[in-house]
């Protein structure tokens, strides 16, 4: 979402580069969606990645369709959500086209739409995975009951949620313990919850600051710390463009927060202590 015109707007060269980088460094998920840089970033990944010549298997490739922008090309007036089946397979084939690749290792729903039908997308997501054209599927920003509905006839194996330090929601809903329990791969977006913009004074960014210095890290990667310190492994998504902020976010897997100063942090970003 951020490499392409709608972030940093990479060469494809840049882009091969970065790719090459996040695969040394052990990093080797991409996550795309049909919309970002407005129907443009997949066809750039899938140039960068042919120019990178890194082996497909190599690498996971996530995709996400159901979100129609507002777009006088596509003859879309107005954003709107749409999970008919044909609209998901076409999307998911143009995925692929753009990608330049026969198979997305994990294709979500990008957001939940009032209008969705179980039977439509059971029929899409059936049929591309017995065509080898999606090999797991799942949602993004489902709430618990959205993913029950779905899972009554399909299997959802990943739900993409906003989830940080900042957006601490997650961990006091019922979500987390919903994916536990079903066997569901927590992904988080804007896994930093934009930390670097709150102000610098707030107490947040004064624990985060102390802390930071306590376990001899960076920020981001403390901020990181905290999110991946829950037992339910949750994977972030992460959305710097830079090799460095990659390399910092790998080295955080390596800080262990004690249980008193996971709290510390959740305390000063919810602004008053647990009941
Ligand atoms: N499923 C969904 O609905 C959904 C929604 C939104 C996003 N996503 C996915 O989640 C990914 C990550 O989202 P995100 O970009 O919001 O995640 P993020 O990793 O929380 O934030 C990354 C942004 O923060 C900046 N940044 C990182 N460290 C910084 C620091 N120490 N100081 C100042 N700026 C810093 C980065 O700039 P630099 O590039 O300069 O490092 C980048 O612009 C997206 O790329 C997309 O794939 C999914």
């Amino acid at each position: 979402m951020t490499w392409g015109v709608w972030g940093k707007n990479f060469s494809p060269s840049e882009m091969s580069e970065s790719i090459i980088q996040n695969v040394d460094l052990g990093v080797t998920t991409f996550d795309h969606a049909d919309i970002y840089g407005d129907y443009s970033t997949e066809a750039a990944f899938g140039e960068a990645f042919q120019k990178s010549k890194l082996n497909r298997e190599k690498v996971q490739l996530i995709s996400k369709c159901g979100i129609q922008l507002q777009n006088e090309h596509r003859g879309t007036y107005v954003k709107h959500y749409n999970y008919s089946k044909d609209y998901i397979i076409s999307q998911a084939e143009q995925s692929l086209q753009n990608l330049k690749t026969a198979y997305l290792d994990v294709f979500l729903l990008h957001r939940p739409s009032p209008l969705m039908q179980l039977d439509e997308i059971k029929e899409a997501i059936i049929q591309l995975k017995n065509q080898g054209k999606i090999k797991s599927f799942g949602v993004s920003n489902f709430t618990p009951e959205q993913i029950s509905y779905l899972r009554q006839d399909l299997t959802v194996e990943v739900n993409q949620i906003q989830c940080s330090l900042t957006h601490y929601q997650p961990f006091e809903d019922d979500s987390l313990f919903y994916h536990k329990r079903h066997g569901i791969l927590t992904m988080a977006w804007s896994p930093l919850g934009g930390f670097h913009k709150v102000e610098e004074q707030s107490e947040l960014r004064q624990e985060i600051y102390e802390q930071s210095e306590k376990y001899e890290c960076s920020a981001s990667q403390l901020v990181l710390a905290w999110l991946m310190h829950h037992p339910l492994e949750i994977h972030p998504v992460l959305g710097t463009s830079q090799p460095s902020r990659i390399k910092e976010a790998v080295e955080s897997l390596n800080i262990d927060l004690s249980l008193q100063d996971w709290f510390q942090l959740y305390e000063a970003s919810r602004g008053k202590e647990v009941d």
